[in-house]
């Protein structure tokens, strides 16, 4: 009669590779195509760089955010950016509150609707060489999206800018 304490390690050990995989697999799905760029653990809880309304077909709002060194460079008004920063871009769906407005009387108030994605900028000069040392990833529902022409699309818009703006878009609101 084999130990019973024997069998659980090895059945144990038999489902590691299983488990590994797994982990390998949920790994790349956190991370965006072609910069592996991660949703930043904590990221709500960062300090506010700017907010941005997009009209049209976007209709939404978005609150911007930045990790402490990219505050700092904001704040200190730093060009080209250090490595180390980080900015997510929030983004909502833009919607009237008919509650609010029945109390103000009037149309006037517009809000937070559902969520749309999370956008990340992330400075790294030796991760990123190709792309002005920005990687980029969007999030949906806390996962990256995998479409790599989406991701392609981050530095050719952000590389448009004047080079002394160093592919941000975002002014900080003091
Ligand atoms: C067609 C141009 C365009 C494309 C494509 C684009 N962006 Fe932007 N991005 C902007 C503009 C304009 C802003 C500032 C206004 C706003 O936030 O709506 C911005 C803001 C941002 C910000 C806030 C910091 C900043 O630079 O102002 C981040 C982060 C960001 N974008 C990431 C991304 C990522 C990641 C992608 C690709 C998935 C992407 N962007 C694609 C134009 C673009």
């Amino acid at each position: 009669m084999p130990c019973p304490g024997r069998l659980i390690f090895l059945a144990s050990v038999a489902a590691l590779p299983i488990s590994i995989a797994a982990a390998a697999h949920r790994d790349a799905a956190d991370r965006s195509p072609i910069y592996g760029v991660r949703l930043p653990p904590g990221y709500r809880d960062w300090k506010v760089i700017g907010v941005a309304h997009e009209k049209g077909d976007l209709n939404s709002i978005r609150v911007i955010l930045g990790n402490r060194t990219a505050i700092q460079a904001f704040r200190r008004g730093q060009r080209p950016f250090p490595d180390g920063t980080v900015i997510a871009r929030v983004a909502w769906k833009y919607v009237a509150s008919p509650r609010n407005n029945a109390i103000f009387g009037q149309e006037q108030s517009f809000v937070t609707g559902d969520p749309t994605n999370v956008q990340v900028s992330a400075k790294d000069t030796v991760k990123y060489p190709g792309t002005g040392g920005w990687g980029y990833g969007q999030f949906i529902a806390g996962k990256a999206n995998p479409d790599v022409d989406t991701l392609r699309t981050c530095y050719a818009c952000h590389n448009r800018l004047p080079s002394s703006e160093d592919r941000v878009f975002t002014a900080y609101a003091p």
